[in-house]
């Protein structure tokens, strides 16, 4: 079924427009004071994002206060891992950790294609509903981590800044780590597939931690799971087809290889030009991003300046049109932010690109 505003849709098939779509990576977040207030009554995260209802709400707010082009469900890319065994937990100020890490041997003979509709369940009640409570409003995104990043939390056990242990792997034991690739990868076309089953009308891949491998060791652990992922994720046909975005931090240097891959749209940080995106994808994919997050710090007039130069930078790649660009943020948002900031944005890409 068609969404009443299918801008988003639209310009992910690079259709014509009214004007450009806008949605914000990590647009249901701790900057605004509801989900604040929610996530205190449910008391952590994960509570919130294992009940259906509390997810729908907190991905509903931001909609209920901007004019935005789509709904992203509200969950977390490590739900995969958790549901293969790994116990995430969340520890305050320092992130996500998992209980039992995958880095032997062992252990990554253990691990197993979850079940989607009992262990990750949870998950695809969230679509479900939100889908319901969005009545044909705006399209609902799914998404999952790429095989990589993924792999980075299921080594690491958390975060980590050098990602040593993870490159350790690739560099003395690349076979293991493919062997934790792979059964990644089958669990996230499983995951992607599961939340389209569910309703979900667009699939982003979230590959946060690709930029900071070598070009070697991103086209063998990043980009050839990326490529398979894009090749067999069944996705539909026509305009019931569920575009796959894939999403990476400091992917510029490997625009035209993820253009080749299959994948309908690429999302971009904000350290390539849009402009040069285009010349780089040569006009094969839709382009989303690409405004650097830290503009929302600054003032209202340069927020609106830095959007018309965004939106400018896309349309001189692109022949002089905004078709085929989804307006974001280069990466996700962060809770100091001013929500009267993020207003002003999405008016802006509004009317300055509205035809
Ligand atoms: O974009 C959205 O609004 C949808 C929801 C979403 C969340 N996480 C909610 C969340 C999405 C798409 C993600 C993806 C995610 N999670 C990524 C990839 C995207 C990116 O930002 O690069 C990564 C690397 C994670 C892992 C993760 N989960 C981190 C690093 C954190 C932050 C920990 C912290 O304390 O800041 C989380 C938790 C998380 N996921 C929060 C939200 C809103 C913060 C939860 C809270 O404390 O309220």
């Amino acid at each position: 079924m068609t969404p009443k505003n299918d801008r988003f849709l639209r310009a992910l098939r690079r259709e014509p427009v009214d004007c450009t779509p806008i949605w914000l990576m990590r647009q249901a977040g701790r900057y605004l004071p509801e989900y604040r207030a929610t996530r205190k009554a449910a008391g952590s995260f994960l509570a919130m994002a294992k009940n259906p209802d509390i997810a729908c709400e907190v991905t509903l707010q931001p909609l209920r206060r901007f004019p935005l082009d789509a709904a992203i469900l509200f969950s977390d890319i490590l739900t995969v891992p958790d549901a293969m065994g790994l116990g995430l937990y969340f520890v305050e100020g320092e992130g996500p950790k998992f209980e039992r890490p995958a880095r032997d041997e062992a252990a990554i003979a253990n691990l197993a294609v979850p079940d989607m509709e009992t262990e990750l369940g949870y998950v695809m009640d969230a679509v479900r509903t939100i889908r319901r409570e969005l009545d044909g409003g705006v399209p609902l995104i799914g998404f999952s981590g790429s095989p990589w990043t993924l792999a980075c939390y299921m080594v690491e056990g958390g975060g980590s800044k050098d990602f040593g242990r993870i490159k350790a792997m690739a560099y003395s034991a690349p076979a293991l780590l493919h062997k934790l690739l792979s059964i990644t990868t089958d669990a996230v076309i499983a995951y992607l597939s599961a939340q389209r089953a569910a309703g979900a009308q667009a699939l982003q891949v979230f590959d946060t931690w690709g930029g900071v491998l070598s070009p070697a060791l991103y086209g063998e652990f990043s980009l050839k799971y990326l490529q398979r992922i894009a090749r067999e994720l069944e996705r539909g046909e026509g305009d019931e087809r569920a575009p796959l975005i894939l999403f990476g931090k400091g992917n510029g240097p490997y625009l035209d290889q993820l253009a080749a891959s299959g994948a309908e749209a690429l999302g971009v940080d904000w350290t390539v030009s849009l402009e040069d995106a285009c010349w780089r994808s040569k006009g094969k994919v839709a382009l989303q991003g690409n405004l650097d997050p830290a503009t929302l710090y600054a003032s209202p007039a340069a927020i609106r300046a830095q959007v018309r130069e965004t939106l400018d930078s896309y349309a001189n790649g692109n022949g002089g049109s905004r078709d085929g660009h989804v307006f974001n943020l280069g990466h996700g948002m962060s809770p100091d932010m001013d929500p009267e900031h993020v207003a002003v944005l999405v008016d802006e890409v509004h009317a300055y690109s509205r035809r």
